[in-house]
């Protein structure tokens, strides 16, 4: 079987390295980064240890040689999810297979749309950083959430074997639309931190930024619920547990912190995007509850909110955050 990862980001790089490990993969990314990982090659380091490193990688800009390739691993943000499937278009095996191991709800129908071939979602639960074009670092521990499938199972069962012998195991769940949800629901916290320009472990232990995280996920939470999706069955992706651990005393999340292996300095993707003066996934997370809720004829003023201001904060390209506590002032939480 082979196989592509699309896009050298975070995300994208560690996938990359645990692929070229046991099969034959390449490695598609932009003119400018092609170069760069031709020169230096690719390190992955996992908690400031470096694990692995790279030096020759089947990396290439053409997207014509996705012919030859079975599984494709998309790991571009959501925002790029469109231009990246008119490249696809016309370049795969009609028998191929897109894993979208993005955020966000919607980028798999967008895939099998333009491309007209299969795409599945893929829910990630790890966090990694992005230090340098080929420096990638894995900074909180986690797995990716497949569906089980009949139809692909000869194609899981070789990624289930591929991902084992890694740090980053393959888990075959029976409602990945529903984990799907649950995830979403759980990134809308990322708002909070590309405003504030907080680390994951900040803001989790800040208790005002808990607060309007609090309020933003529960707002979520019931937006989500009444289209019907049920949310959080496992342990690690339950929104509603997540609420009630968010009320616990500091002295408790910094515990939690610890055991999630929180490094101090991951950053949110969205914020590693404001940081980056690249446009964020704002849209597809707390602009998808804004949205929802409209549908529906309800409001979700909270999300509806962040997403003004982090729209504004793309706009202007520059990383002036504001404080918690301004923050919870302009979303009237008290
Ligand atoms: N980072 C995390 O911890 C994490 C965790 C769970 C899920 N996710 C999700 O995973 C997805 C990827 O996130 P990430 O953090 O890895 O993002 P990232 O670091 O920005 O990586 C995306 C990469 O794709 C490249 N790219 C964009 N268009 C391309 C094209 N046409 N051809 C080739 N490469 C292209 C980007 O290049 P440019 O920078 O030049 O645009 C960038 O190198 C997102 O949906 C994110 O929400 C991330």
């Amino acid at each position: 079987m082979k196989y592509a990862v699309i896009g050298p980001g975070a995300i994208g790089s560690i996938i990359y390295c645990i692929l070229e490990d046991k099969r034959d993969a390449i490695l598609i990314t932009k003119p400018y980064q092609l170069k760069i990982l031709k020169e230096k090659g690719l390190k992955i380091k996992e908690f400031n240890k470096t694990v692995r490193t790279i030096r020759n990688v089947n990396v290439t800009s053409s997207f014509p040689k996705l012919k030859e390739v079975d599984v494709i691993f998309l790991c571009v943000k959501s925002t790029d999810t469109k231009e990246v499937a008119k490249k696809i278009k016309g370049n795969v095996k009609k028998s191929a297979l897109i894993i979208s191991l993005q955020n966000g709800v919607r980028n798999t129908d967008i895939l099998s749309k333009i491309t007209g071939i299969t795409s599945i979602p893929g829910v990630v639960t790890f966090n990694a950083t992005l230090n340098e074009i080929g420096e990638a670092l894995l900074t909180m521990k986690g797995n990716i959430y497949l569906q089980n499938n009949k139809e692909f199972e000869y194609i899981l069962n070789d990624i289930r074997e591929i991902f084992n012998s890694s740090s980053i195991k393959i888990k075959l769940v029976d409602d990945i639309i529903s984990l799907a949800w649950s995830k979403l629901v759980i990134n809308l916290q990322n708002a909070i931190t590309a405003i504030t320009g907080q680390t994951i472990r900040q803001s989790l232990i800040d208790p005002i930024s808990r607060k309007i995280i609090y309020h933003t996920l529960e707002e979520g939470i019931k937006v989500v619920e009444k289209k019907g999706v049920k949310l959080g069955f496992s342990f690690v992706l339950n929104p509603k547990l997540l609420l009630f651990l968010l009320r616990l005393p500091t002295f408790f999340i910094r515990f939690g912190v610890r055991l999630m292996r929180i490094e101090s300095d991951a950053k949110s993707s969205m914020l590693q995007s404001i940081l980056r003066g690249k446009p964020t996934e704002i849209e597809f997370l707390n602009g998808e509850i804004d949205k929802l809720a409209r549908n529906m004829g309800l409001k979700a003023p909270i999300n509806r909110e962040l997403v003004q201001i982090v729209k504004e904060m793309e706009r202007r390209k520059e990383h002036r955050f504001i404080s918690p506590l301004e923050l919870a002032a302009t979303l009237g939480i008290n």
